[in-house]
């Protein structure tokens, strides 16, 4: 492990899409290429961190130096978090489905004639809420982000309050942004007393200066 800021400290990083099968050859996903989730955990292996990096099924490869934990659903993602904990910080990068396929198909759904097929959903379980509500063992900061197309910050605001996270990232992805699946992000940092908006920066600079304000505030923290 390199050494740095975060030298002893145990950051758990969630990142890419779930998989929620509606059969063994479909599918149900959120849009995300994993590029900025790996970004956050290589900057935090640079600055010293052990990183817990779970994943669902990302266009690009983990980070080095990283425990890779490979998922595909929410659930999985879910219990593979609660089996990374306890953690000193936790970023949730990840583009969780909001919803699943009730029961899905054994075999492949076939067609057949004019009947199309209908499918049920259940709710998938929100991670970044149920680590940032934790009673017992809750990581001493949890990041959160926010992905959203209009009343970006007023939306992220409201999000960071209902989920309990201590800070959110808010971004915009509105297709004309060009930041889904591209190399630079554009994001404002919310937490309880501030709205920051950082310059559009490359994914790799988010990633730098979210791990610096991360080391800086656990050695905060932990004076405390
Ligand atoms: O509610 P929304 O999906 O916009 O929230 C986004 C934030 O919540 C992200 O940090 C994402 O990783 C996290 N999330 C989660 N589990 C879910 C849904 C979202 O951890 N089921």
């Amino acid at each position: 492990l390199a050494d740095g800021p975060l030298k002893g400290k145990h950051v758990l990083v969630t990142s890419g899409p779930t998989h929620e099968p509606i059969d063994p050859v479909r599918y149900i996903a959120n849009r995300s290429s994993g590029a900025q989730g790996t970004a956050i955990a290589k900057a935090l292996v640079a600055r010293g961190a052990h990183v817990t990096f779970v994943t669902g099924p990302a266009d690009v490869p983990p980070p080095h130096g990283v425990d890779v934990v490979s998922i595909q659903t929410a659930q999985e993602m879910l219990t593979a978090v609660q089996a990374a904990l306890p953690a000193d910080a936790a970023v949730f990068a990840a583009a969780v489905a909001d919803w699943r396929v009730e029961s899905a198909s054994d075999s492949k759904i076939k067609k057949s004639g004019k009947k199309l097929p209908t499918i049920a959903f259940a709710e998938n379980p929100d991670i970044l809420a149920t680590v940032s509500q934790l009673k017992t063992g809750r990581p001493a900061l949890v990041v959160g982000f926010a992905a959203e197309t209009d009343d970006v910050i007023a939306h992220a605001t409201a999000k960071r309050e209902r989920k309990g996270c201590d800070w959110i990232l808010a971004n915009d992805v509105s297709p004309e942004t060009g930041i889904m699946g591209g190399a630079e992000n554009a994001v404002t940092l919310i937490s309880a007393d501030k709205a920051e908006p950082w310059p559009r920066m490359g994914k790799d600079a988010v990633a730098a200066r979210l791990a610096d304000l991360i080391a800086e505030t656990l050695a905060t923290s932990a004076k405390g």
